[in-house]
């Protein structure tokens, strides 16, 4: 059972003016930036009020937010919500018939354990799990 949405991910060209325009136009926060390398993204975390939005960008056109966006363009990439067991919370979802595309959960840039699930089993929208 998730808790909540826990942050939205939107795919961006450019971190820095994306960074930019959440804080002037919406007045968010930047609370935390990382860089993946093995994952060819780098995320920033910005609040607006109550809730969390991750910016992702591409380090390398061939990542898989690099496809995405020389694909789609940017825009809305994930939707993640928040779960108290996320182990729990895979077996719930495969035994709901959900592709998983993280059998197991994986350390995320937030710092806490994640896994995606297929957007073709939830109506087209990359979710995630993060253990809260
Ligand atoms: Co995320």
């Amino acid at each position: 059972m998730v808790t909540g949405i826990h942050h939205v991910g939107v795919a961006v060209a450019d971190l820095d003016e994306s960074i930019e325009l959440y804080r002037s136009a919406l007045g968010a926060r930047l609370v935390h930036r990382a860089r993946n390398e093995k994952d060819g993204i780098e995320a920033a975390f910005v609040h607006t009020g109550t809730g969390e939005v991750e910016l992702l960008s591409a380090t390398s056109p061939d990542s898989p937010v690099g496809k995405f966006l020389a694909k789609r363009g940017p825009g809305l990439h994930h939707v993640a919500y928040g779960v108290t067991d996320i182990t729990q919370a895979l077996a719930d979802a495969r035994a709901a018939g959900l592709e998983l595309i993280d059998a197991e959960p994986r350390m995320g840039m937030h710092g806490s354990l994640i896994a995606f699930v297929h957007p073709k089993s939830v109506g087209g929208v990359l979710t995630e799990f993060v253990e809260i």
